[in-house]
């Protein structure tokens, strides 16, 4: 009776098109809540048709904002959190790994760690996330395993100690060597596309039937490869990885299903339940603990337009949660009953009975709510704060009727107190008009589409030619000194932090290496 000790949260990190749609399936499949793979994708094309999401997205055909994917698996409780990567990459996708326990980065064997990739690990790193790695599209020619992963070292200065290791013939994948306990798992196709489990034959890698069943020069090759990995690097250690300084590392196909289980059950074993978590108090919340308390980590506008409410998705830290109730919100000191929550599947939502340390809760929310709020029974607590991550595309709003100009203001600041949108503010232009920024471009068509809907401001974007910002610390004079330049502008945000907006990220890099003095922050520094 923990149930607290059964969940594991967790999300995948990957660039578009690794394979993360194919490897969520067969999690599903593997764990027995769907019995043909290609259902996850047929469902979710299928429900475009009756789809009751805003109209914006009816049009693009993708979700705006990511869900939640709950199963039972060998007797845990999995909570995947979707991490949207295509079109619809945007702060969100951040943020959802602040309220992850671990995550799996899924590579794919030809191209190892691209840009979206290395995004989403930093953000792991900056939480000190303990990582999975797969590597997929092992059924087809990809880099050499061994370069890969002194790739990925250099890339992300993280060592990946293999768990299992391919054997691959011309251009098949035979099958992977479990190194903790020698297991050979020898695949055969199914012929069916991958859509049921894989064929697998285990047997002792060092019995003469492995030697027979690879032939002696595979057999001989791969004993050659394994003594190599032992020698090379120390066993995987528990305590290595939950620090995030090591990565137990797995090979296979997502599409065949080959190697996805030993991954699998690897993941049951090693994955981190519910951790405490930290308080701006200092104190640390113990997730067993019997008063609730949870955070707001991301705010879902207008999913249904016939009720123009949002959602509010809250990571249950402590306690239990139950329908109906009542809890305060420690940064406004108000009281909110939480009716009606829903836990998710797929974009399906479903009513909810309880809830426990792990769980992620979608609640219905009139405005009252931020990203970043802290919810708890007693409303003695403050979670850390959710920080900002930096933009990729900057705005300036355009209004057409100059009488909507407070309008406009009032708007662009509420949709960036709940977190839609970033503004700035910039020391040359005069007046109050504030730059808009956003991580992914699909976020200026929300505000454009919620300006109008919820503020009765048609708007337009002029696009400002910036790539990246950076939240600067030093010495004041400094900090002006580097805003004047021609390819760079100093604005503040919110809070009036100093943050310098580059045109590219080359320019970027000068700078901070030519500038010892000043410290820049990819994360806005909680000061
Ligand atoms: P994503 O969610 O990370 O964007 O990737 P997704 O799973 O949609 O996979 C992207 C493409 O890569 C798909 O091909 C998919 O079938 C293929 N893929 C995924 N895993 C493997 C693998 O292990 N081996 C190989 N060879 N291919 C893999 P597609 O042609 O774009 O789509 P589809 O027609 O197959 O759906």
């Amino acid at each position: 009776m923990d149930p607290v000790g059964k969940r594991r949260t967790f999300a995948i990190i990957s660039h578009p098109d690794a394979g993360k749609t194919t490897l969520t399936e067969k999690l599903l499949l593997y764990g027995g809540a769907i019995h043909l793979a290609g259902s996850v994708k047929a469902r979710r094309a299928s429900r475009h048709a009756t789809s009751d999401w805003m109209a914006m997205e009816k049009e693009r055909g993708i979700s705006v904002t990511s869900s939640v994917l709950q199963f039972t698996y060998g007797g845990l409780r999995l909570n995947l959190l979707d991490t949207p990567g295509h079109q619809d990459f945007s702060e969100d996708t951040y943020r959802t790994l602040l309220a992850a326990d671990s995550a799996v980065m899924l590579l794919d064997n030809r191209k190892g760690v691209e840009e979206q990739t290395r995004k989403l690990f930093d953000v792991c790193r900056l939480r000190t996330l303990p990582i999975f790695t797969f590597v997929n599209k092992c059924d087809r020619v990809g880099e050499d395993p061994l370069k890969l992963l002194d790739d990925v070292e250099a890339d992300l200065g993280l060592p990946c100690t293999p768990i299992t290791w391919p054997i691959i013939r011309g251009s098949d994948l035979l099958g992977v060597v479990e190194r903790p306990n020698r297991t050979l798992h020898l695949f055969h196709r199914q012929g069916d596309h991958g859509q049921t489990r894989a064929g697998v034959h285990e047997v002792d890698f060092d019995s003469p039937e492995a030697a027979e069943r690879l032939g002696d020069e595979i057999h001989d090759r791969v004993e050659e490869e394994l003594y190599l990995l032992d020698a090379a690097a120390a066993p995987f250690d528990r305590e290595e990885f939950f620090a995030g300084r090591v990565s137990p590392t797995f090979f296979g196909s997502a599409l065949t299903n080959f190697g996805v289980e030993p991954f699998l059950r690897f993941f049951l074993e090693q994955a981190p339940a519910p951790p405490s978590r930290g308080t701006r108090q200092g104190e640390r919340v113990d997730p067993r603990g019997d008063a609730f308390s949870g955070f707001v980590f991301k705010i879902q506008a207008n999913m249904d337009p016939k009720h123009r409410d949002r959602l509010a998705f809250l990571r249950v830290c402590s306690g239990r949660f139950e329908p109906g109730m009542t809890v305060k919100n420690v940064r406004s000191g108000r009281s909110i009953r939480l009716a009606q929550p829903q836990q998710f599947l797929a974009q399906e939502r479903q009513k909810l009975t309880e809830a426990w340390a792990g769980d992620v809760v979608g609640i219905h929310d009139r405005g009252d709510l931020r990203v970043g709020d802290t919810l708890s029974a007693n409303g003695d607590i403050d979670f850390e704060g959710i920080p900002s991550f930096s933009p990729e595309h900057f705005a300036r709003t355009i209004v057409a009727d100059p009488l909507k100009r407070k309008h406009l203001d009032r708007g662009l600041r509420q949709l960036s107190e709940e977190g839609a949108v970033q503004l700035f503010y910039s020391d040359e232009v005069a007046g109050p008009q504030a730059l808009v920024a956003v991580v992914g471009p699909l976020q200026f068509d929300v505000l454009l589409h919620r300006l109008e809907h919820e503020y009765g401001v048609p708007a337009r974007l002029e696009p400002l030619a910036y790539k990246e910002a950076r939240w600067v610390t030093g010495p004041e004079e400094e900090i002006r000194r580097l805003g004047r330049g021609y390819d760079r502008s100093l604005v503040r945000d919110q809070r009036e932090r100093p943050v310098l907006l580059f045109r590219s990220p080359w320019a970027r890099r000068q700078l901070e290496e030519s500038e010892p003095e000043v410290t820049f922050h990819a994360v806005a520094p909680d000061v």
